[in-house]
Protein backbone atom coordinates (compact mmCIF):
# COMPACT_ATOMS: atom_id res chain seq x y z
CA UNK A 1 0.00 0.00 0.00
CA UNK A 2 1.22 3.30 -0.75
CA UNK A 3 -0.07 6.81 0.26
CA UNK A 4 1.00 8.47 -3.19
CA UNK A 5 2.57 11.92 -2.95
CA UNK A 6 -0.34 14.45 -2.87
CA UNK A 7 1.78 16.66 -6.36
CA UNK A 8 0.32 17.04 -9.76
CA UNK A 9 -0.09 20.13 -11.54
CA UNK A 10 -4.14 19.75 -10.86
CA UNK A 11 -3.77 19.79 -7.16
CA UNK A 12 -2.51 23.04 -7.02
CA UNK A 13 -2.15 24.18 -3.22
CA UNK A 14 -0.56 27.30 -2.40
CA UNK A 15 0.63 28.60 1.03
CA UNK A 16 -0.31 32.16 -0.04
CA UNK A 17 -4.08 31.67 0.88
CA UNK A 18 -3.79 33.80 3.37
CA UNK A 19 -3.42 37.04 0.43
CA UNK A 20 -6.22 35.29 -1.84
CA UNK A 21 -8.86 37.27 0.65
CA UNK A 22 -7.52 40.51 -0.21
CA UNK A 23 -6.85 39.28 -4.09
CA UNK A 24 -10.91 38.66 -3.70
CA UNK A 25 -11.66 41.71 -2.82
CA UNK A 26 -9.90 43.38 -5.23
CA UNK A 27 -11.14 41.19 -7.69
CA UNK A 28 -14.37 41.87 -7.17
CA UNK A 29 -14.23 45.41 -7.44
CA UNK A 30 -13.71 44.53 -11.33
CA UNK A 31 -16.26 41.58 -11.61
CA UNK A 32 -19.62 43.40 -10.41
CA UNK A 33 -22.06 42.28 -12.73
CA UNK A 34 -25.57 40.64 -11.88
CA UNK A 35 -25.37 38.56 -15.15
CA UNK A 36 -22.68 37.19 -16.70
CA UNK A 37 -23.13 36.84 -20.58
CA UNK A 38 -20.48 34.04 -21.81
CA UNK A 39 -21.07 32.56 -25.12
CA UNK A 40 -24.77 33.45 -25.23
CA UNK A 41 -25.65 32.04 -22.28
CA UNK A 42 -26.56 33.98 -19.11
CA UNK A 43 -25.38 33.42 -15.42
CA UNK A 44 -26.38 35.06 -12.60
CA UNK A 45 -23.25 36.21 -10.89
CA UNK A 46 -23.28 34.88 -6.79
CA UNK A 47 -20.51 35.04 -4.26
CA UNK A 48 -18.33 32.48 -6.17
CA UNK A 49 -18.17 35.04 -9.12
CA UNK A 50 -14.20 35.38 -9.83
CA UNK A 51 -13.85 36.16 -13.82
CA UNK A 52 -12.29 38.82 -14.82
CA UNK A 53 -12.40 40.84 -18.10
CA UNK A 54 -8.80 40.07 -18.84
CA UNK A 55 -9.38 36.47 -18.51
CA UNK A 56 -12.66 36.49 -20.47
CA UNK A 57 -11.14 38.47 -23.45
CA UNK A 58 -9.11 35.29 -23.73
CA UNK A 59 -12.41 33.22 -24.20
CA UNK A 60 -12.69 31.81 -27.92
CA UNK A 61 -8.94 33.21 -28.76
CA UNK A 62 -8.16 29.42 -29.92
CA UNK A 63 -4.50 29.86 -30.54
CA UNK A 64 -4.68 25.65 -30.39
CA UNK A 65 -6.21 25.92 -33.56
CA UNK A 66 -4.37 28.18 -35.18
CA UNK A 67 -2.43 27.52 -38.15
CA UNK A 68 1.10 27.44 -37.56
CA UNK A 69 1.29 28.34 -33.86
CA UNK A 70 3.28 26.15 -32.06
CA UNK A 71 0.34 25.12 -30.25
CA UNK A 72 -1.37 23.54 -32.94
CA UNK A 73 1.76 21.92 -33.94
CA UNK A 74 2.04 20.25 -30.88
CA UNK A 75 -1.82 19.13 -31.03
CA UNK A 76 -1.62 17.71 -34.40
CA UNK A 77 1.31 15.69 -33.44
CA UNK A 78 -0.14 14.10 -30.82
CA UNK A 79 -3.63 13.64 -32.43
CA UNK A 80 -1.12 12.13 -35.26
CA UNK A 81 0.53 9.70 -33.07
CA UNK A 82 -3.05 8.13 -31.58
CA UNK A 83 -3.81 7.54 -35.72
CA UNK A 84 -1.46 5.92 -36.10
CA UNK A 85 -0.67 3.54 -33.46
CA UNK A 86 -4.72 2.83 -32.77
CA UNK A 87 -6.67 1.97 -36.29
CA UNK A 88 -9.57 0.16 -37.28
CA UNK A 89 -9.40 -3.18 -38.97
CA UNK A 90 -10.59 -0.83 -41.67
CA UNK A 91 -7.42 1.51 -41.62
CA UNK A 92 -9.79 4.38 -40.35
CA UNK A 93 -8.28 6.32 -36.62
CA UNK A 94 -9.84 4.72 -33.79
CA UNK A 95 -9.91 8.13 -31.58
CA UNK A 96 -12.25 10.79 -32.21
CA UNK A 97 -10.76 14.00 -31.12
CA UNK A 98 -13.23 16.98 -29.39
CA UNK A 99 -11.05 20.01 -30.19
CA UNK A 100 -13.88 22.54 -30.05
CA UNK A 101 -15.78 22.15 -26.60
CA UNK A 102 -16.76 24.70 -24.70
CA UNK A 103 -15.01 25.81 -21.47
CA UNK A 104 -18.02 26.80 -19.78
CA UNK A 105 -18.60 23.70 -17.74
CA UNK A 106 -20.49 23.03 -14.52
CA UNK A 107 -18.45 22.29 -11.10
CA UNK A 108 -19.97 19.03 -10.99
CA UNK A 109 -18.21 18.25 -14.88
CA UNK A 110 -14.99 19.59 -13.42
CA UNK A 111 -15.23 18.00 -9.98
CA UNK A 112 -17.77 15.67 -8.82
CA UNK A 113 -18.19 13.65 -11.66
CA UNK A 114 -14.62 12.87 -11.23
CA UNK A 115 -15.24 11.28 -7.85
CA UNK A 116 -13.55 14.86 -6.34
CA UNK A 117 -13.91 15.36 -2.97
CA UNK A 118 -16.07 18.50 -1.59
CA UNK A 119 -12.94 19.56 0.54
CA UNK A 120 -10.78 19.06 -2.26
CA UNK A 121 -7.72 21.77 -2.58
CA UNK A 122 -8.25 22.04 -6.17
CA UNK A 123 -11.91 23.28 -5.54
CA UNK A 124 -10.77 26.42 -3.87
CA UNK A 125 -12.49 29.37 -5.25
CA UNK A 126 -8.73 31.31 -5.09
CA UNK A 127 -7.56 28.49 -7.85
CA UNK A 128 -10.08 28.45 -10.17
CA UNK A 129 -12.44 31.12 -12.45
CA UNK A 130 -15.74 30.71 -11.48
CA UNK A 131 -18.78 31.91 -13.46
CA UNK A 132 -20.95 31.27 -10.40
CA UNK A 133 -21.08 28.27 -7.33
CA UNK A 134 -22.95 26.10 -10.16
CA UNK A 135 -20.44 26.99 -13.55
CA UNK A 136 -16.74 27.69 -13.93
CA UNK A 137 -14.22 27.74 -16.71
CA UNK A 138 -12.86 24.25 -16.82
CA UNK A 139 -9.39 23.21 -14.53
CA UNK A 140 -8.76 20.50 -16.84
CA UNK A 141 -9.89 18.84 -19.92
CA UNK A 142 -10.68 15.68 -17.79
CA UNK A 143 -14.24 17.63 -16.80
CA UNK A 144 -15.69 16.27 -20.00
CA UNK A 145 -14.78 12.71 -19.68
CA UNK A 146 -18.14 11.31 -18.10
CA UNK A 147 -20.05 13.18 -20.66
CA UNK A 148 -18.10 11.51 -23.65
CA UNK A 149 -17.93 8.31 -22.54
CA UNK A 150 -21.83 8.24 -21.41
CA UNK A 151 -22.74 9.24 -24.84
CA UNK A 152 -20.85 5.96 -25.97
CA UNK A 153 -17.38 6.59 -26.80
CA UNK A 154 -14.34 4.68 -25.89
CA UNK A 155 -11.46 5.61 -27.15
CA UNK A 156 -11.34 9.76 -27.75
CA UNK A 157 -8.98 12.99 -26.78
CA UNK A 158 -9.76 16.32 -25.98
CA UNK A 159 -7.93 19.34 -26.84
CA UNK A 160 -8.84 22.53 -25.40
CA UNK A 161 -8.01 25.90 -23.53
CA UNK A 162 -7.59 25.52 -19.60
CA UNK A 163 -8.17 28.04 -16.96
CA UNK A 164 -6.80 28.28 -13.27
CA UNK A 165 -5.83 31.34 -11.29
CA UNK A 166 -1.96 31.43 -10.99
CA UNK A 167 0.98 33.28 -10.76
CA UNK A 168 1.87 34.70 -14.28
CA UNK A 169 5.70 33.87 -14.93
CA UNK A 170 7.63 32.49 -17.64
CA UNK A 171 6.13 29.28 -17.19
CA UNK A 172 2.80 30.07 -15.70
CA UNK A 173 -0.06 31.49 -17.01
CA UNK A 174 -3.56 31.65 -16.33
CA UNK A 175 -4.85 30.16 -19.65
CA UNK A 176 -3.29 27.10 -21.16
CA UNK A 177 -4.26 24.14 -23.29
CA UNK A 178 -4.35 20.42 -22.70
CA UNK A 179 -4.56 17.05 -24.32
CA UNK A 180 -7.24 14.62 -22.44
CA UNK A 181 -7.41 11.31 -23.37
CA UNK A 182 -9.84 7.65 -22.40
CA UNK A 183 -9.31 4.81 -23.81
CA UNK A 184 -11.80 1.92 -22.77
CA UNK A 185 -11.05 -2.10 -23.68
CA UNK A 186 -14.51 -4.48 -23.71
CA UNK A 187 -13.42 -7.86 -21.82
CA UNK A 188 -13.60 -9.60 -24.31
CA UNK A 189 -11.43 -7.20 -26.31
CA UNK A 190 -8.89 -7.70 -23.79
CA UNK A 191 -8.62 -11.07 -23.22
CA UNK A 192 -9.35 -12.19 -26.47
CA UNK A 193 -5.90 -14.77 -26.61
CA UNK A 194 -6.99 -15.58 -22.92
CA UNK A 195 -10.64 -15.83 -22.88
CA UNK A 196 -11.09 -17.36 -19.16
CA UNK A 197 -9.30 -14.56 -17.79
CA UNK A 198 -12.07 -11.40 -16.47
CA UNK A 199 -11.41 -8.38 -15.97
CA UNK A 200 -13.13 -7.58 -12.63
CA UNK A 201 -12.47 -10.04 -8.92
CA UNK A 202 -15.45 -12.56 -9.00
CA UNK A 203 -16.85 -10.70 -5.91
CA UNK A 204 -17.26 -7.53 -8.32
CA UNK A 205 -18.98 -9.35 -11.37
CA UNK A 206 -22.59 -8.63 -10.13
CA UNK A 207 -21.51 -5.16 -8.32
CA UNK A 208 -23.50 -2.12 -8.13
CA UNK A 209 -21.73 1.19 -8.14
CA UNK A 210 -21.37 1.17 -3.44
CA UNK A 211 -19.35 -1.80 -4.01
CA UNK A 212 -16.55 -0.90 -5.93
CA UNK A 213 -15.92 2.04 -4.16
CA UNK A 214 -11.82 1.98 -3.63
CA UNK A 215 -10.84 4.62 -0.87
CA UNK A 216 -9.81 8.22 -1.39
CA UNK A 217 -7.66 8.39 1.46
CA UNK A 218 -4.78 5.79 1.17
CA UNK A 219 -4.64 4.27 -2.01
CA UNK A 220 -3.74 0.80 -2.98
CA UNK A 221 -0.97 1.91 -6.32
CA UNK A 222 -1.43 -1.88 -7.64
CA UNK A 223 -5.17 -1.72 -8.27
CA UNK A 224 -8.67 -0.63 -7.51
CA UNK A 225 -10.28 -3.70 -5.16
CA UNK A 226 -12.50 -4.66 -8.46
CA UNK A 227 -9.99 -5.05 -10.57
CA UNK A 228 -8.01 -8.71 -11.63
CA UNK A 229 -4.34 -7.96 -11.12
CA UNK A 230 -4.38 -9.40 -14.56
CA UNK A 231 -6.73 -6.66 -16.07
CA UNK A 232 -4.43 -3.91 -14.47
CA UNK A 233 -1.13 -4.86 -16.04
CA UNK A 234 -2.35 -5.52 -19.11
CA UNK A 235 -3.80 -2.21 -19.64
CA UNK A 236 -0.95 -0.75 -17.57
CA UNK A 237 1.40 -2.11 -19.87
CA UNK A 238 -0.48 -0.79 -23.18
CA UNK A 239 -0.83 2.51 -21.12
CA UNK A 240 2.48 2.83 -21.01
CA UNK A 241 3.68 2.06 -24.25
CA UNK A 242 1.73 4.03 -26.08
CA UNK A 243 2.42 6.77 -23.44
CA UNK A 244 6.47 6.33 -23.77
CA UNK A 245 5.92 6.23 -27.74
CA UNK A 246 4.39 9.13 -27.53
CA UNK A 247 6.96 11.32 -26.22
CA UNK A 248 9.80 9.29 -28.47
CA UNK A 249 7.66 10.44 -31.30
CA UNK A 250 7.91 14.15 -30.27
CA UNK A 251 11.58 14.36 -28.66
CA UNK A 252 13.34 11.55 -30.18
CA UNK A 253 14.24 8.12 -29.16
CA UNK A 254 17.28 8.90 -27.22
CA UNK A 255 15.12 10.59 -24.53
CA UNK A 256 14.98 9.45 -20.78
CA UNK A 257 12.22 8.91 -19.15
CA UNK A 258 10.77 7.39 -15.58
CA UNK A 259 7.43 6.87 -14.07
CA UNK A 260 6.66 8.18 -10.74
CA UNK A 261 3.80 7.23 -8.69
CA UNK A 262 1.18 9.73 -8.38
CA UNK A 263 -2.32 10.23 -6.92
CA UNK A 264 -5.22 11.78 -9.25
CA UNK A 265 -8.74 11.38 -7.49
CA UNK A 266 -10.41 10.09 -11.18
CA UNK A 267 -7.46 7.14 -11.48
CA UNK A 268 -5.86 4.18 -9.92
CA UNK A 269 -3.48 3.19 -9.71
CA UNK A 270 -2.47 6.85 -11.05
CA UNK A 271 1.34 7.92 -12.39
CA UNK A 272 3.27 10.85 -13.78
CA UNK A 273 5.86 10.47 -16.82
CA UNK A 274 8.86 12.68 -16.32
CA UNK A 275 11.57 13.14 -18.68
CA UNK A 276 15.01 14.72 -18.41
CA UNK A 277 15.38 17.51 -19.87
CA UNK A 278 18.36 20.02 -19.58
CA UNK A 279 19.74 18.30 -16.41
CA UNK A 280 16.49 17.77 -14.89
CA UNK A 281 13.38 15.42 -14.61
CA UNK A 282 10.48 17.46 -16.27
CA UNK A 283 6.87 15.93 -15.31
CA UNK A 284 4.66 16.35 -18.36
CA UNK A 285 1.98 13.97 -18.11
CA UNK A 286 -0.80 12.19 -15.56
CA UNK A 287 -2.08 9.03 -16.14
CA UNK A 288 -3.63 6.22 -14.29
CA UNK A 289 -6.52 2.97 -15.00
CA UNK A 290 -9.91 4.65 -15.30
CA UNK A 291 -11.66 4.83 -11.96
CA UNK A 292 -14.13 2.12 -12.70
CA UNK A 293 -16.95 3.82 -10.38
CA UNK A 294 -16.70 6.39 -13.60
CA UNK A 295 -17.18 3.87 -16.09
CA UNK A 296 -20.23 2.31 -13.95
CA UNK A 297 -21.62 5.96 -13.78
CA UNK A 298 -21.84 6.13 -17.35
CA UNK A 299 -22.96 3.27 -18.26
CA UNK A 300 -20.09 1.56 -19.46
CA UNK A 301 -20.18 -2.20 -18.01
CA UNK A 302 -17.79 -5.41 -18.49
CA UNK A 303 -15.16 -2.92 -19.28
CA UNK A 304 -11.69 -1.39 -18.10
CA UNK A 305 -9.65 2.03 -19.26
CA UNK A 306 -6.80 4.27 -18.91
CA UNK A 307 -6.85 8.18 -19.16
CA UNK A 308 -4.31 10.61 -19.50
CA UNK A 309 -3.83 14.51 -19.62
CA UNK A 310 -0.81 16.61 -20.63
CA UNK A 311 -0.59 19.90 -20.96
CA UNK A 312 0.59 21.63 -24.38
CA UNK A 313 2.70 24.54 -23.48
CA UNK A 314 5.14 22.95 -21.75
CA UNK A 315 5.72 20.60 -24.55
CA UNK A 316 5.67 22.93 -27.30
CA UNK A 317 8.00 25.07 -24.68
CA UNK A 318 10.97 22.15 -24.58
CA UNK A 319 10.79 20.83 -28.05
CA UNK A 320 10.77 24.28 -29.49
CA UNK A 321 12.73 25.95 -26.91
CA UNK A 322 10.36 28.69 -26.43
CA UNK A 323 11.55 30.41 -22.67
CA UNK A 324 8.57 32.53 -22.38
CA UNK A 325 4.89 31.19 -21.61
CA UNK A 326 3.71 34.22 -22.53
CA UNK A 327 4.90 34.25 -26.32
CA UNK A 328 2.21 31.64 -27.31
CA UNK A 329 -0.49 34.96 -27.30
CA UNK A 330 1.89 36.87 -29.02
CA UNK A 331 0.18 38.65 -32.27
CA UNK A 332 3.82 39.51 -33.41
CA UNK A 333 4.35 37.92 -36.29
CA UNK A 334 8.18 37.87 -35.71
CA UNK A 335 7.28 35.47 -33.31
CA UNK A 336 4.42 33.42 -35.47
CA UNK A 337 6.32 33.40 -39.09
CA UNK A 338 8.76 30.57 -37.32
CA UNK A 339 6.77 27.73 -37.03
CA UNK A 340 5.01 26.43 -40.04
CA UNK A 341 2.97 23.46 -39.94
CA UNK A 342 3.63 21.85 -43.27
CA UNK A 343 6.25 19.96 -41.80
CA UNK A 344 5.46 18.46 -38.93
CA UNK A 345 8.52 16.60 -38.60
CA UNK A 346 10.79 19.52 -38.75
CA UNK A 347 11.87 21.12 -35.46
CA UNK A 348 11.80 24.76 -35.19
CA UNK A 349 14.05 26.14 -32.60
CA UNK A 350 12.55 29.63 -31.38
CA UNK A 351 14.46 32.52 -32.10
CA UNK A 352 14.73 35.89 -29.69
CA UNK A 353 12.35 38.77 -31.11
CA UNK A 354 13.62 42.02 -30.71
CA UNK A 355 10.97 43.59 -28.38
CA UNK A 356 11.49 47.08 -30.68
CA UNK A 357 8.72 47.70 -32.92
CA UNK A 358 8.29 46.28 -35.93
CA UNK A 359 7.87 48.23 -38.94
CA UNK A 360 6.55 46.84 -42.46
CA UNK A 361 6.74 47.91 -45.72
CA UNK A 362 5.32 46.70 -48.89
CA UNK A 363 6.61 46.54 -52.47
CA UNK A 364 4.93 45.70 -55.63
CA UNK A 365 6.18 45.30 -59.50
CA UNK A 366 5.40 44.21 -62.86
CA UNK A 367 7.31 41.24 -63.82
CA UNK A 368 8.80 42.21 -67.57
CA UNK A 369 6.63 40.58 -70.08
CA UNK A 370 9.61 38.00 -71.26
CA UNK A 371 9.87 36.87 -67.79
CA UNK A 372 7.52 33.90 -66.91
CA UNK A 373 6.13 33.99 -63.53
CA UNK A 374 8.18 30.12 -62.54
CA UNK A 375 11.53 31.83 -63.74
CA UNK A 376 11.12 34.33 -60.94
CA UNK A 377 11.35 32.45 -57.61
CA UNK A 378 10.60 34.44 -54.15
CA UNK A 379 14.34 32.89 -52.60
CA UNK A 380 15.91 35.01 -55.19
CA UNK A 381 13.84 38.56 -53.84
CA UNK A 382 14.19 36.83 -50.09
CA UNK A 383 18.43 36.84 -50.54
CA UNK A 384 18.32 40.16 -52.52
CA UNK A 385 16.80 41.63 -49.48
CA UNK A 386 18.68 40.34 -47.03
CA UNK A 387 21.78 40.90 -48.87
CA UNK A 388 20.63 44.70 -48.91
CA UNK A 389 19.03 45.09 -45.57
CA UNK A 390 21.18 42.77 -43.36
CA UNK A 391 19.50 41.57 -40.31
CA UNK A 392 16.93 44.12 -40.20
CA UNK A 393 14.98 42.12 -42.59
CA UNK A 394 13.02 39.90 -40.09
CA UNK A 395 10.38 38.68 -42.05
CA UNK A 396 9.50 38.66 -45.99
CA UNK A 397 6.34 37.62 -47.05
CA UNK A 398 5.04 36.98 -50.92
CA UNK A 399 1.32 38.15 -49.72
CA UNK A 400 -0.34 38.82 -53.49
CA UNK A 401 0.37 37.29 -57.01
CA UNK A 402 -1.75 38.13 -60.09
CA UNK A 403 -1.29 37.97 -63.42
CA UNK A 404 -3.35 41.17 -65.69
CA UNK A 405 -6.02 39.91 -67.73
CA UNK A 406 -5.90 42.00 -71.00
CA UNK A 407 -1.64 42.54 -70.97
CA UNK A 408 -0.90 39.04 -69.25
CA UNK A 409 1.64 40.96 -66.97
CA UNK A 410 2.55 39.37 -64.16
CA UNK A 411 2.44 41.02 -60.63
CA UNK A 412 4.17 39.92 -57.14
CA UNK A 413 3.50 42.08 -53.49
CA UNK A 414 5.82 41.41 -51.05
CA UNK A 415 5.79 42.33 -47.30
CA UNK A 416 9.13 43.70 -45.86
CA UNK A 417 8.78 43.56 -42.01
CA UNK A 418 12.18 45.56 -40.60
CA UNK A 419 12.96 45.19 -37.03
CA UNK A 420 16.71 46.17 -35.54
CA UNK A 421 17.28 43.65 -32.41
CA UNK A 422 18.96 46.52 -30.17
CA UNK A 423 17.10 49.72 -30.75
CA UNK A 424 14.12 51.62 -32.54
CA UNK A 425 14.58 51.88 -36.47
CA UNK A 426 13.74 55.87 -37.47
CA UNK A 427 10.76 55.65 -40.24
CA UNK A 428 13.15 57.63 -42.91
CA UNK A 429 16.33 54.60 -42.65
CA UNK A 430 13.56 52.05 -43.47
CA UNK A 431 12.70 54.24 -46.13
CA UNK A 432 15.88 54.26 -47.58
CA UNK A 433 16.63 50.86 -47.32
CA UNK A 434 13.33 49.93 -48.81
CA UNK A 435 13.75 52.37 -51.56
CA UNK A 436 17.20 50.18 -52.36
CA UNK A 437 15.95 47.40 -52.39
CA UNK A 438 13.30 48.92 -55.31
CA UNK A 439 16.11 50.01 -57.36
CA UNK A 440 18.20 47.06 -56.88
CA UNK A 441 15.13 44.72 -58.08
CA UNK A 442 14.49 46.62 -60.83
CA UNK A 443 18.11 46.47 -61.76
CA UNK A 444 18.29 42.75 -61.40
CA UNK A 445 15.10 41.68 -63.06
CA UNK A 446 14.24 44.57 -64.82
CA UNK A 447 11.08 44.98 -63.06
CA UNK A 448 8.48 47.76 -62.88
CA UNK A 449 7.85 48.88 -59.54
CA UNK A 450 3.63 49.77 -59.21
N1 LIG B 1 -6.52 16.38 -15.15
C1 LIG B 1 -5.16 16.22 -14.66
C2 LIG B 1 -4.53 17.58 -14.49
O1 LIG B 1 -4.99 18.52 -15.06
C3 LIG B 1 -4.32 15.39 -15.59
C4 LIG B 1 -4.80 13.99 -15.73
C5 LIG B 1 -4.30 12.99 -14.91
C6 LIG B 1 -5.77 13.70 -16.66
C7 LIG B 1 -4.74 11.69 -15.03
C8 LIG B 1 -6.25 12.37 -16.78
C9 LIG B 1 -5.70 11.40 -15.94
O2 LIG B 1 -7.18 12.04 -17.66
O3 LIG B 1 -6.17 10.14 -16.07
O4 LIG B 1 -3.57 17.68 -13.78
Amino acid sequence: MLCAKQKSIFINFKSVKCLSNVFSRLLSTQTVQNVINLNNNKYESDDYSNLTPKIMSYLGRNIYLQKNHPLSMMRQKIIKYFYQEYSNPKGTPLFSVYDRLSPVVSTKQNFDYLLIPPNHPSRAKSDCYYINREYMLRGHCTAHQLDLLRSGLDNFLIVGDVYRRDEIDSTHFPVFHQVDAVRVVHNDKLFKNNPDLEIFEKEFVNNDIAAIGSSDKCIDQVKQPCHTVEAVKLIEHEMKNVLEGMVKAIFGKTLKHRWVDAFFPFTQPSWELEIFHKGKWVEILGAGVMRNQILKRAGVDNSIGYAFGLGLERLAMILYEIPDIRLFWSKDSGFLNQFDESDLKKIFKYKPVSQYPQCANDISFWLPTELPIEAFSPNDFYDLVRNIAGDIAEQVTLYDKFTHPKTGRNSLCFRIVYRHMERTLTQKEVNEIHSNIGKSIVDKYGVTIR
